[in-house]
């Protein structure tokens, strides 16, 4: 890659910009000048400009796990909330990093961002029957019945086919952790709707098994491509 596309693909600006920087000797990577063409491996590399560093992303594929707060949306268009890639850094907003499936902008928990199309892809095709556990805070305190009914399966608004849950269990009367392999628009509200209750607030604990870990709400990490290919096979 040469060091033009480098800079690019870290967000630094336009070619135009970065071939400024480099003219002017503004720009140092790994603590010097750098050279005109840069190993795809050479990264994380510590990047600066005019002495400040910025955050770099490992190239030519990565892999972030968000802790997603509520009140930012999955979107680079949000409407009424910050979109969830403003919890990115300031450099990488430009850069094309897309969610892998939607949250609400109300559901909190585990959100995966990448570059990776076919990765993207991979995970939310429904063919592959991705693992995604939630933890759904109920309206109304509910027993087995409603877990029985969204393990039977539910019928939703505009589907023609039940959609079952894989599992459904109570932890406390309000509190439900649900097992589904399908990604369909609001499914889990809908299904809990679908089946006489209603979801107050939700949160994603795992998809296959990735959880949050140690990250915070609106923190985000690194997701090492060996650690993704433990939770899904293809990957
Ligand atoms: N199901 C929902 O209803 N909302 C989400 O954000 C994710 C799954």
């Amino acid at each position: 890659m040469d060091i033009i596309e480098y800079l690019q693909a870290q967000g630094v600006g336009s070619r135009k910009m970065c071939r400024l920087l480099l003219l002017q000797n503004r720009i140092e990577i790994n603590g010097q000048r750098p050279p005109d063409d840069i190993a795809d491996t050479l990264t994380p590399s510590i990047l600066t400009i005019d002495g400040e560093t910025l955050p770099t992303l490992p190239l030519p594929y990565f892999y972030i796990l968000l802790n997603k707060p509520a009140n930012v949306e999955t979107s680079h268009k949000p409407v009424h909330y910050p979109s969830v890639f403003s919890l990115l850094p300031k450099n990488w907003q430009n850069i094309d990093i897309q969610a892998i499936g939607r949250l609400d902008a109300d559901t909190t928990g585990v959100l995966l961002l990448t570059n990776d199309g076919k990765f993207n892809h991979f995970l939310t095709s429904p063919k592959n029957q991705v693992v995604k556990t939630y933890h759904a805070t109920l309206k109304h305190p509910a027993d087995n019945v409603l877990c029985q009914r969204l393990i039977d399966g539910v019928l939703l608004n505009d589907e023609q086919e039940i959609i079952k849950a894989l599992s459904a269990e109570l932890i406390t009367p309000t509190l439900l952790a649900l097992k589904i392999d399908s990604g369909k628009y609001h499914q889990v509200k809908r299904m809990v709707a679908a089946a006489g209750n209603r979801v107050e607030y939700l949160e994603r604990i795992a998809i296959g098994n990735i959880t949050v870990g140690n990250l915070n709400r609106g923190e985000w990490r690194f997701i090492l491509p060996s650690e993704l290919a433990i939770s899904f096979q293809a990957a």
